[in-house]
């Protein structure tokens, strides 16, 4: 057991409740940040006058060999130390001397451990952005080569009116889009540097907040020493964010499971993204995709976790906190990990533009454009509607659809048909007439491509 604060205590804390209290097993994830902010704070206090430029050399030096010794494997980080803020200053100490023991002037664990934070979540909030701007990338590509893949769409998970796949992965570009937008937001709310804080209420030294600020990229110091301390609010937001990240992947996964199934036959999954069953020769199982929709729960469930952790929080630090960091550790992992197999799971899957073509020709998705065409010859929608209701009666009597009944027999049914109602309520027609910006036509869905290939470009 090694602490940094063994001079009040009069008896050795008993192992069980150190162990309790002990967080490096987890925090050590946290290595490089803590000597990133180490060596601008050292930095700062030299740039003050309150260390010298040689104790700060020496002690950037020390911080350095530990990294170094750390990576290559030659130094562990073993549970002797309480947390890695510990393990670090200790290993310096035992390195530099004397120098080493000034590196902790003006600050406290409690704004280094917010910082280390800060900047951990600062990274992985770029790092999805970058994942999921990879993810756009391939969406972008499939809906080029699908504008015309004709696929039906549904409300209810019943066939409703004739889409394109390219139309539907639209739907997600969307959805990735806006969680991009997300991290952006983020960013910019939380790029301010807590560093300064000191244990809850500032320091008596000089420090230059503004200037450690700079040195770790912040664009400027954080307003309030106690909020300091104690503000969580962007890991929580970041994992609001993974979440929803989370259920736009598995809404998507659960689609691909449906589409893959022997009822759908929509794709096939590559080889390399589905496995075998141990007894049913014939299975090849979405695995990746059920794992994905799987995996969401402990994404929500880190989120559920740090809400409660902070709701009853008095101010400044409490120990608490140190239970934001497995639960956040996991959901990055997981949602890093999710996001690059899903990726590379829709870059390589196959899919079959003639069963999806001819699954969007029955189910009666051309009934709405029959009604409009009705329409179109001057009889109210509200009729219309009815009138194509009896006619959907009649064609499932008689199992056929709207565009194989003769014109003699639409005509008994109403008068108004006529030849050029088969082109009316064709696959093709149904798509290609709806181009309102939004709507699946591909006039109007190259429209929307040429703004997500600007957005991708510029962002
Ligand atoms: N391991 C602690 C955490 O993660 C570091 C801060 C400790 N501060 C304290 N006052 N005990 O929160």
């Amino acid at each position: 057991m090694a602490q940094l604060w063994g001079g009040r205590f009069t008896k050795e804390t008993d192992q069980l409740v150190y162990d309790f209290n002990a967080s490096i097993g987890f925090d050590q994830k946290l290595l490089h940040e803590d000597i990133a902010g180490s060596i601008a704070h050292v930095t700062m206090l030299a740039k003050q006058g309150i260390v010298t430029w040689a104790e700060r050399d020496s002690i950037i030096a020390g911080l350095k060999s530990i990294e170094e010794d750390v990576e290559s494997g030659s130094l562990a980080v073993t549970s002797q130390y309480e947390d890695v803020h510990s393990f670090v200053e200790a290993n310096l100490i035992e390195r530099i001397g004397e120098a080493g023991k000034k590196l902790h002037t003006g600050r406290s664990r409690n704004d280094q451990v917010a910082l280390d934070m800060r900047m951990y979540v600062r990274g992985h909030v770029k790092r999805t952005d970058a994942l999921l701007k990879e993810l756009l990338s391939v969406l972008y590509q499939k809906m080029e080569e699908n504008l015309d893949t004709y696929m039906p769409g549904f409300t209810h998970l019943q066939k409703a009116q004739p889409v394109t796949l390219a139309h539907h992965f639209g739907a997600y570009f969307e959805m990735f889009r806006r969680d991009r937008s997300r991290m952006h937001d983020i960013y910019e709310r939380m790029n301010y540097c807590p560093l300064g804080a000191g244990a809850l209420a500032g320091t008596t030294y000089p420090l230059d907040r503004e200037y450690t600020a700079q040195l770790l990229d912040f664009y400027g110091p954080t307003l309030n020493s106690m909020d300091s301390v104690s503000d969580r609010d962007y890991v929580i937001e970041y994992l609001s964010a993974l979440s929803t990240v989370m259920m736009h992947l598995s809404r998507f996964c659960e689609e691909i499971i449906l589409w893959n199934s022997d009822e759908y036959r929509f794709v096939e999954m590559d080889d390399a993204y589905s496995t075998g069953s141990s007894i049913m020769p014939q299975k090849k199982n979405p695995d990746i995709a059920e794992l994905v929709r799987g995996k969401t729960g402990r994404v929500y469930g880190a989120l559920m976790s740090l809400l409660t952790t902070m709701k009853g929080l008095p101010l400044a630090y409490n120990k608490d906190m140190q239970e934001d960091k497995e639960p956040t550790f996991d959901a990055i992992e997981t949602v890093e990990s999710c996001l690059t197999l899903f990726t590379g799971m829709i870059s390589t899957m196959k899919f079959r533009r003639e069963v999806m073509a001819k699954s969007a020709m029955n189910g009666f998705t051309n009934a709405t454009d029959a009604a409009d065409y009705l329409v179109g010859k001057g009889i109210p929608f509200r009729d219309a509607h009815s009138i194509i209701g009896k006619l959907v009666l009649y064609c499932i009597d008689k199992n056929t659809s709207i565009d194989a009944l003769s014109l003699e027999e639409l005509q008994e049914i109403c008068d108004q048909f006529e030849e050029d109602v088969y082109d009316a309520v064709s696959l093709k027609t149904c798509v290609e007439k709806r181009l309102t910006i939004g709507a699946p036509g591909s006039e109007a869905m190259k429209r929307t491509l040429e703004i997500y290939r600007k957005y991708l470009e510029e962002n």
